[in-house]
């Protein structure tokens, strides 16, 4: 099916969008029980340094992880999520989309509205019932630098189109990040609910995404797709890079009083820089990047489909 033929989902969020069918999620009176993170995405607790830690100090850094992977959230849906969607719905953009597309576009504003101000709310639950205050966040997130590295290397009259394929790829990334993690039973009840509210709504919005991604790549010109496709392996390794995790957590564990030789051991071990090789296995979203990519017949491209196989992102 073309992508100009996609249908409104309006009555699907009409009676499924979290914002308009699920309750406030407050955390219970009593002591927090439960991960506020999932350790599964904590790839710190892996060091051996880490394992020795007191309990009250791994407690800190799970709130502080919580606060961070809550922060990100709400800048990355309203600044550069949005920031797209807005453009997709009032037809600013390089590409005219069809009127359904541009309808559904509103319903993402909404649902991540809604996103960021959940994850906002979760936050101030949790520095009011645990007395922890949040450190510095920023404003950058994984996909704001990754989308900056590209523009810095692409002409100007590119940028409109650049921006839409990233949060393309952003959108699908979340979803399948979420999506692993709701397995988690390890987790606080009420961090469980707010994670698989989100994953719902971020469902529909791949879907959305997909079909952007399909349309724009399908019908921008063959210029534009050799200028970009050559720099998407090396934005997929920016984005999932680590760095500004590492930095993140490098303030978290001065925070926590770790000695400073111990810091600088278990983030250069735990984040050491992959080879080309190894990326894949490091980093498994890569490879639900490609298959997302192959969907949308990106790698149906051969120039394209050559520079993923020069970052070993593809195999043949
Ligand atoms: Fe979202
Ligand atoms: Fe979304």
């Amino acid at each position: 099916m073309s992508p100009r033929d996609y249908k409104s989902k309006e009555l699907v969020w009409d009676s499924l969008a979290a914002t308009r069918s699920k309750p406030r999620r407050v955390l219970p009176e009593g002591d927090v029980v439960g991960h506020l993170y999932p350790p599964a995405k904590a790839a710190l607790l892996t060091h051996p340094l880490m394992k020795n830690l007191p309990p009250e100090t791994l407690r800190l850094f799970f709130i502080h992880s919580a606060y961070k992977f809550m922060g990100d959230i709400a800048i990355f849906e309203t600044e550069t999520v949005n920031e797209v969607a807005m453009k997709i719905a009032n037809g600013h953009t390089p590409i005219t989309f069809p009127d359904d597309i541009r309808h559904d576009a509103l319903t993402v504003i909404i649902d991540e509205a809604y996103h960021a101000y959940v994850a906002r709310d979760f936050m101030r639950q949790i520095e009011q019932r645990t007395g922890v205050k949040p450190l510095p966040l920023g404003t950058e997130t994984d996909l704001s630098r990754a989308m900056a590295f590209g523009k810095h290397r692409l002409p100007e009259t590119l940028h409109g189109l650049w921006e839409i394929i990233a949060v393309c790829i952003g959108e699908n990334t979340l979803t399948k990040d979420l999506l692993n993690l709701t397995g988690e039973k390890s987790f606080n009840e009420v961090l469980h609910q707010v994670m698989e509210d989100h994953v719902r709504d971020e469902g529909r919005h791949a879907v959305l995404f997909m079909n952007v991604l399909k349309l724009v790549w399908s019908e921008m010109e063959e210029s534009a797709r050799l200028a970009i496709g050559q720099l998407l392996p090396e934005f997929i390794r920016e984005y999932l890079s680590p760095k500004m995790m590492a930095e993140y957590e490098r303030v978290v564990l001065e925070q926590l009083g770790l000695a400073a030789e111990h810091i600088e051991r278990i983030l250069s071990e735990t984040y050491s820089e992959p080879t080309l090789e190894d990326f894949r296995a490091r980093y498994p979203l890569s490879g639900y990047l490609v298959y997302v990519l192959m969907q949308c017949d990106v790698l149906s491209h051969a120039p394209t489909r050559e520079a993923f196989r020069r970052f070993k992102l593809l195999a043949h």
